[in-house]
């Protein structure tokens, strides 16, 4: 099996600490992984936009000597003729050494990494996942904290679609004595399936309904953008997108060393005025992404003992995902697979419950 990277719970806690450690290393001495990956192709395809992701992952892998090739716009490809996804997936892996994927649909880059004949990293599916914003974030919070463990952490906005939130909270659940305040309104909160996962680590998680009641206690405060492109209506999406506005005046009540981060792209969430505090770090944090991509670009093509867990181990029990943004209900002849979750069937994919 492929070294992929679909979601970072494929991986134990201390496999992300080597990706972590050597994106440290290579912040230090750039210079050593100069050409590195010379000779290495890396195949970029983003079925959904992105800034940061596509681009710290194309600067990765030029820095690291390697070459990129890819779209960020699928129309521009044959799929715009109708070809399926694995059609197009199965071709670039037989192209690359290496493939980075970002897509609409929940569970789409795993279902690609059913027949790539390269590793797949999953760069966003749907609202789903975002392992390797998770892995930035995770460097980010080393870095700036120095710790991953006892920290009081605020998670905001859009916390139901909010994939780089999903990632993140379950992530670090994984570490002692971190608690979690969810801010964010009734129709945004956090799925079900991620709390309840995270209360079987033993999180401690709260939800209000405003920042100014989370604030002042916390040591790390995470917005994130109302994710407009997951909504039904627009009439919707206007009624959520300015609920949770943090600006200089709020911040006053927060403490020194707090730090605010943002997975970015920013809409209006965060007033401008906020970007001149020295505890605003979303900038930095972005930056952290391209060595944390280097990082982990450089394990997956060289590091031959570095493998998830098994993954693909369910079965098609007849039943069909409830999840309309699942890929199974999207993509012909996949198979569908469920795989049991305590006492319930979930759908390997996109992780939707089944009963
Ligand atoms: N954080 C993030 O995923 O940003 P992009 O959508 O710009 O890649």
């Amino acid at each position: 099996m492929y070294s992929h990277l679909i979601d970072l719970n494929d991986y134990s806690t201390e496999q992300w600490n080597v990706i972590i450690d050597l994106a440290r290393d290579i912040m230090k001495n750039p210079h050593i992984y100069e050409g590195a990956c010379t000779g290495k192709i890396m195949g970029t395809l983003f079925y959904e936009p992105s800034t940061r992701t596509q681009m710290s992952f194309q600067s990765a892998m030029l820095r690291l000597g390697g070459g990129i090739i890819g779209f960020d716009n699928p129309q521009t490809s044959s799929i715009s003729k109708g070809e399926n996804l694995k059609d197009t997936t199965k071709t670039v892996s037989g192209y690359s050494d290496i493939m980075v994927m970002r897509h609409h649909l929940e569970g789409a880059v795993k279902a690609a990494a059913l027949t790539a004949d390269c590793p797949v990293v999953n760069a966003g599916d749907g609202g789903h996942l975002h392992p390797t914003q998770t892995l930035t974030d995770l460097l980010t919070l080393t870095e700036e904290k120095k710790r991953l463990n006892d920290l009081n952490i605020g998670v905001c906005g859009d916390l139901k679609n909010g994939r780089t939130v999903h990632s993140l909270v379950r992530a670090l659940s994984k570490y002692k004595g971190n608690k979690f305040t969810f801010i964010s309104t009734r129709q945004l909160g956090l799925p079900e399936y991620i709390k309840k996962a995270l209360t079987e680590e033993g999180a401690s998680c709260r939800d209000v309904s405003s920042i100014e009641e989370a604030l002042p206690e916390l040591d790390v405060l995470y917005m994130t953008r109302i994710q407009k492109e997951r909504f039904e209506s627009e009439e919707e999406y206007r009624r959520q997108k300015d609920v949770f506005i943090l600006d200089a005046r709020k911040l006053k009540a927060a403490k020194d060393d707090l730090i605010v981060l943002h997975p970015l792209p920013r809409v209006d969430e965060i007033a401008r005025e906020v970007d001149d505090d020295p505890r605003a770090l979303y900038f930095k944090q972005a930056h952290y992404g391209m060595y944390v991509r280097m990082a982990l670009i450089l394990i997956i093509l060289n590091y031959k003992d570095f493998k998830p867990k098994p993954f693909f181990t369910g079965e098609d029990c007849g039943l069909k995902c409830g999840n309309e943004r699942c890929i199974v209900n999207n993509e012909k002849g996949l198979p569908p697979k469920f795989v049991e979750e305590g006492d319930a069937l979930m759908c390997e994919y996109c992780e939707e419950r089944v009963f």
